[in-house]
């Protein structure tokens, strides 16, 4: 058995975490017996500086043909002009868009070896398990954007926008997850001011009623549970929500396990291969130190071979020595509250030394 993945390494320290994660992945198939084919690609930044283009043709006909996509990070103040024509970001809502992967999953499930170093109070933390589910695939990052006008008179607009389509897939995806767990959905929205809010409401609340009056449902305004995510985080199993409040509600919620380098996300949606990534960012300040988290990614590369490729066996092995090399208090610098800790070949090979 052999699976096609395409890496996307992109910026920052997007790499020094991509190639420890293929190093894990190598080590699990061997374990496990199975076998990765591995082919690097283009996206981000690095695209731009070296063909002019974020998301290049190549890129996108590689992880067509793929089983499943592992990306790093892309960006950085090298390319953040607020002027510039083309963004490394672009990259990456392109290839979101072109895969049509309209679901992000970001679990939420802080380990019990790191409690100490959440910001919050143990007790607030300890047992919360949520699954966001934020819809990837439109809302104001593909609305039409513009400027018109000129000097105190200039004015840009950005358009949030969805469809009932739109809102049922994702719903019903958030909906048959809640299913698999404690059976508990609730919807996020702003619904008392946004229009297309009152309409992913309404059309939720359909989907609920017709295909899932077994899961229990409800409702919550965005900015309430911005402030229920740390007062109560253990009453929530799965959260869905549109793409600009999932992506500030999960920066948030990563809080509540310590770091951000520990958060692994999975995208997908229309049955093509899945996007799998960590949910932090290219962290410029320490790339090329040697210093990154790779948890985050390298528990990516599980939820790969967890939903991808169906290789639950190899997924278990790597959380398992991920909780392992937690307990026996190794560290990298972002979770480490100050104490000793070990640079990112060191994590590595914590890592690599506990799958047998
Ligand atoms: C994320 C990131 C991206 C987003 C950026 C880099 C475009 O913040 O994956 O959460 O906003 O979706
Ligand atoms: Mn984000």
């Amino acid at each position: 058995m052999s699976f096609k993945i395409i890496l996307l390494p992109g910026d920052g320290i997007g790499p020094e975490i991509v190639s420890a994660a293929v190093k894990v992945l190598e080590k699990v198939g061997k374990v496990c017996g199975f076998s990765l084919e591995f082919a690097e690609h283009l996206i981000g930044g690095i695209a731009i500086d070296k063909t002019g283009n974020p998301l290049p043709e190549e890129t996108v006909t590689a992880c067509k043909a793929s089983d499943a996509i592992l990306l790093g990070a892309v960006g950085g103040p090298k390319w953040d002009d607020p002027s510039a024509k083309v963004r490394p970001e672009q990259g990456l809502l392109g290839i979101r868009k072109t895969l049509e992967l309209f679901a992000n999953l970001r679990p939420i499930q802080p380990f019990d070896e790191l409690l100490d170093a959440s910001p919050l109070k143990r007790e607030i933390v300890e047992g919360t398990d949520i699954l966001f589910v934020r819809e990837l695939t439109g809302d104001v990052y593909f609305g039409e954007s513009g400027r018109y006008g000129e000097g105190k008179e200039e004015t840009a607009f950005q358009q949030m926008i969805y469809s009932v389509g739109e809102v049922e897939r994702v719903v019903r995806l958030a909906a048959l997850a809640a299913r698999d767990r404690r059976n508990h959905l609730t919807s996020v929205d702003k619904a008392n001011v946004l229009e297309p809010s009152r309409l992913w409401r309404q059309t939720a609340a359909r989907v609920m009623k017709e295909e899932f009056r077994d899961v229990k449902y409800d409702v919550v305004l965005v900015d309430a549970m911005a402030m229920y995510l740390i007062q109560r985080p253990r009453d929530f199993d799965v959260v869905v929500t549109a793409n600009l409040f999932g992506d500030i509600l999960t920066d948030e919620a990563s809080i509540l396990p310590g770091s951000l380098g520990m958060l692994p996300s999975a995208s997908i949606g229309a049955g093509g291969p899945g996007l799998y990534e960590p949910i932090h960012g290219s962290a410029p300040d320490i790339a090329g130190k040697g210093i990154a988290n790779p948890l985050a990614t390298i528990l990516a590369a599980a939820m790969m071979l967890r939903y991808s490729l169906k290789r639950d066996d190899a997924a278990e092995k790597i959380e398992a020595a991920v909780r392992s090399l937690l307990a026996d208090g190794l560290r990298t610098a972002d979770i480490a509250r100050g104490k000793p800790s070990l640079n990112t070949a060191q994590m590595l090979d914590a890592v690599l030394t506990r799958i047998v």
